[in-house]
């Protein structure tokens, strides 16, 4: 029986490749704009706002992770925090019709070079190993062994993703270090990898803050704001990741309070190393070809 073929020039990937052209532009002008005493929603604004002009669409909220924190960190309404002498990682995504793409930079103020580098590294040294057949816990191995040449350890608990339609986060995952998951890429796979470093344990756990949110089950509501709100989810963001400061009904806090007690939108809770550590994060999405892989967001 002949062998599947893909056709990397489908529309669907044109949209990847749509997707990645804006991001990459996004990517190096948002992180120009970060410089202490600037403030954390000018800045994911400012990214949310570029991406439009460019014609995408946001995939998920601007994540803006500061010193220990990994991910999933976005400004609330009225965010009036600006930036120190800290570690900042920007991690920014795009869709075209619901086909994404998934970068992220850190920029370093704090004074640690090497840190950053060390995820920089990891994701060159990734990315040379995509190709079709490759396992992903191969390409891991490669982003463990650049981490801790450094002396630093790999966040062995974030992963790289699939980017699937209107989906953020899909099969397969691609691990931060050397494990066995008997799962290999195919040509037309679309992946984001994402290395972090830190110089804390390498295991992040959930804090208290929660400003992200995807739908979970679609199901009425009777609060008319609430109701504002799922009519917005359902039609702009679909199953993708969502800010609070994104939705357009009053008393927009409360709405997500009741929708989320309803089971109907999950949170996502901030990601954190410990107090005192610094987390650096570099990530590309690739589309894997036949004899390699084509980075849509470099
Ligand atoms: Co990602």
């Amino acid at each position: 029986m002949a062998e599947h073929e893909v056709d990397l020039e489908a529309e669907q990937y044109e949209n990847h490749r749509e997707a990645g052209e804006i991001l990459r532009q996004v990517r190096e002008e948002t992180a120009d704009r970060v410089e202490v005493g600037v403030s954390h929603l000018e800045v994911a604004e400012y990214a949310e706002d570029r991406i439009r002009e460019l014609g995408g669409k946001p995939a998920f909220p601007v994540n803006i992770s500061v010193d220990e924190e990994a991910a999933h960190a976005t400004p609330a309404i009225d965010d009036d925090t600006v930036f120190g002498e800290e570690m900042i990682n920007l991690d920014i995504g795009v869709h075209v019709d619901g086909w994404l793409a998934d970068t992220a930079i850190t920029v370093d103020l704090s004074g640690n070079p090497e840190l950053a580098e060390a995820s920089e590294q990891a994701l060159e040294a990734a990315l040379e190993v995509v190709e079709p057949g490759v396992e992903t816990g191969e390409i891991g191995a490669e982003i463990e062994e650049v981490i801790t040449g450094y002396g630093f350890n790999p966040v062995v608990n974030l992963t790289g993703h699939g980017l699937g339609h209107w989906e953020q986060h899909t099969s397969p995952n691609i691990p931060n270090r050397e494990v066995s998951q008997g799962v290999a890429l195919e040509v037309g796979d679309v992946v984001a990898i994402e290395p972090f470093a830190t110089d804390g344990g390498g295991k992040v756990t959930e804090g208290g803050k929660e400003e992200i949110f995807s739908l979970q089950t679609d199901r009425s509501v009777r609060n008319r704001q609430a109701r504002r709100a799922l009519e917005q989810i359902t039609e702009e963001f679909r199953t993708l990741p969502f800010a609070t400061r994104w939705l357009e009904t009053d008393r927009a806090e409360m709405a997500l309070r009741r929708l989320k007690s309803r089971g109907v939108v999950h949170g996502y809770p901030v990601l954190k190393e410990d107090d005192g550590c610094l987390v650096s994060q570099k990530e590309h999405t690739v589309i894997v070809t036949e004899d390699g892989c084509e980075v849509t967001t470099r």
